[in-house]
C-alpha cells in the first residue's frame, strides 16, 4: 500500500536524519480496551509533535494479525518498532527480521519473550502492581487499612481469586505480587479461597476477556457457592475482567442491599471508575499511560540519534534469553477518595468523563 520510505529504512535511523525522514513502527494489541487506545495514541501524538512519522496499528487480539502488521512495517522502512505483543512468545519471527534490518526494538509495557531481540521495555512495576492488587483486597475486606496497619476485621473470608493472560508475562507478575501478599493471610485462616482454585493455570482468563471472567465467576458460584455462603472478595488483575465479575455477581443478587464483594481491579477504565464512584467496585491500579507513553518516546529516540535509552532497572526482566534492560514507573491504587486528586487533578479525566459529582445513573 504505502511506499516504502527508503532513506533510513531499516537503518535504524543514524544521527544525520531529521526527524520527518524516520518511521516509527507502533503495533497495539487491541482496540476492545480503553487503555490500548489511549496508549496508542499518546504514543503518536508524541512522536509527531517531535516531527517524526508514525505507522500505528491494532491488531484486534489476533496473534497472525500482529504478526503480519509488524512484517508490513519492516518492509515499509520502520526505523524503530514500539509493540505491545499480544502472546508475548509468539513475535520471534517478525523479531529475528528486524534485527536483521538493525531496527531498534521497544516491548511496550508487555516483555516480548523468548528472543535476543528485544533492545529495551518500558513498562510499570508489574510485581508491584500484584502487590497493590491484593492489598487493596485486605483494605476493602478491613484486614488490613491503606497505610498496611492491621484492620479490624479478621474473617474469615471467602475469596476468590483471577488472573490475566497466561502469554501476556505481566500476567504472572501480578499474580505472584498477589499471591506472596495474599499467602500470610490464606495460611493463617483469615482468608479462604472455598473453590480451592489457587493456581495461576486454574485461574486465568484467555486474552483477559470480560465475558471469560463472567463465565468463571458464574462457574464458581455455582459450584462453590451454593451453600448460602458468600463470596466476600474477588482478586481482579484487570478492570474488564472486574466488570465481568461484577456483572456473574449482580445476576446471582450481589449488590444494593445486599453487600457486593470486594472486587480489585487495573487500569483505571472509565467505566470502572464509574462503578468505584459508586460503590460497585472497590479499587482499581492506576498506570498513567500518558507517563509510558513520554518513556517509549524517550527511548525510541535514544535509538534513533545511535544513543543507548536510560534504563531504571537491568535486573528483572528476563525474557527466557536475556535480561531486557528496563524504564518501569510507579503505579497508584485508586479507591473511591482517590478519583478526583489522582484521576481529575491530574487531568487524566475530566470529572464529567467519570460522571463524578454527578447523579448515579
Ligand atoms: C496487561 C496490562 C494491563 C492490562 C491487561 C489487559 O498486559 O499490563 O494493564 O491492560 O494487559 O489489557
Amino acid at each position: 500500500m504505502a511506499a516504502c520510505s527508503g532513506e533510513g529504512a531499516g537503518s535504524g535511523g543514524n544521527s544525520g536524519d531529521k526527524p520527518a525522514d524516520l518511521t516509527i513502527g507502533v503495533s497495539m494489541p487491541t482496540q476492545t480496551s480503553e487503555r490500548w487506545i489511549a496508549d496508542g495514541n499518546s504514543v503518536k501524538e508524541k512522536l509527531e509533535a517531535k516531527g517524526y512519522k508514525v505507522d500505528l496499528q491494532y491488531a484486534g487480539d489476533d496473534i497472525p494479525t500482529q504478526s503480519q502488521q509488524i512484517d508490513q512495517m519492516i518492509t515499509r522502512g520502520a526505523d524503530v518498532l514500539i509493540i505491545a505483543a499480544i502472546d508475548g512468545t509468539a513475535l520471534s519471527g517478525q523479531l529475528q527480521a528486524a534485527a536483521e534490518a538493525k531496527i531498534p526494538v521497544i516491548a511496550y509495557d508487555r516483555l516480548i519473550r523468548d528472543s535476543p531481540n528485544v533492545d529495551f521495555y518500558v513498562s510499570f512495576d508489574n510485581y508491584k502492581v500484584g502487590v497493590a492488587q491484593a492489598s487493596a483486597l485486605l483494605v476493602g475486606l478491613g484486614v488490613q487499612n491503606k497505610d498496611g496497619s492491621k484492620g479490624s476485621a479478621s474473617g474469615p473470608f471467602n475469596i476468590e481469586l483471577f488472573a490475566g493472560s497466561l502469554d501476556d508475562n505481566n500476567a504472572h507478575f501480578f499474580f505472584n505480587g498477589a499471591m506472596d501478599t495474599l499467602k500470610p493471610f490464606i495460611d493463617d485462616g483469615t482468608l479462604k479461597v472455598k473453590s480451592g482454585q489457587t493456581k495461576i493455570e486454574q485461574v486465568a482468563i484467555l486474552r483477559w476477556q470480560q465475558e471469560g471472567a463472567q463465565k468463571r465467576m458464574e462457574d464458581l458460584l455455582t459450584s462453590s457457592y451454593n451453600d448460602g455462603t458468600k463470596v466476600d472478595g474477588v482478586l481482579s488483575p484487570y478492570d474488564g475482567l472486574s466488570r465481568g465479575i461484577i456483572t456473574a455477581l449482580q445476576n446471582a443478587g450481589y449488590g444494593g442491599a445486599n453487600k457486593i464483594s470486594v472486587v480489585t481491579g487495573q487500569d483505571a477504565e472509565i467505566a470502572s471508575v464509574k462503578l468505584i464512584n459508586d460503590g460497585v467496585q472497590n479499587s482499581t491500579i492506576f498506570k498513567d499511560t500518558r507517563l509510558l507513553a513520554e518513556q517509549a518516546v524517550v527511548a525510541a529516540e535514544a535509538f534513533l540519534q545511535d544513543k543507548t535509552p536510560e534504563a531504571n532497572d537491568t535486573n528483572t526482566y528476563n525474557n527466557g534469553v536475556k535480561v531486557v534492560p528496563s524504564y518501569l514507573l510507579p503505579v497508584q491504587t485508586v479507591y473511591k477518595d482517590e478519583i478526583k486528586p489522582v484521576l481529575i487533578d491530574s487531568g487524566y479525566y475530566t470529572a464529567e468523563e467519570v460522571a463524578v459529582g454527578q447523579a448515579k445513573g
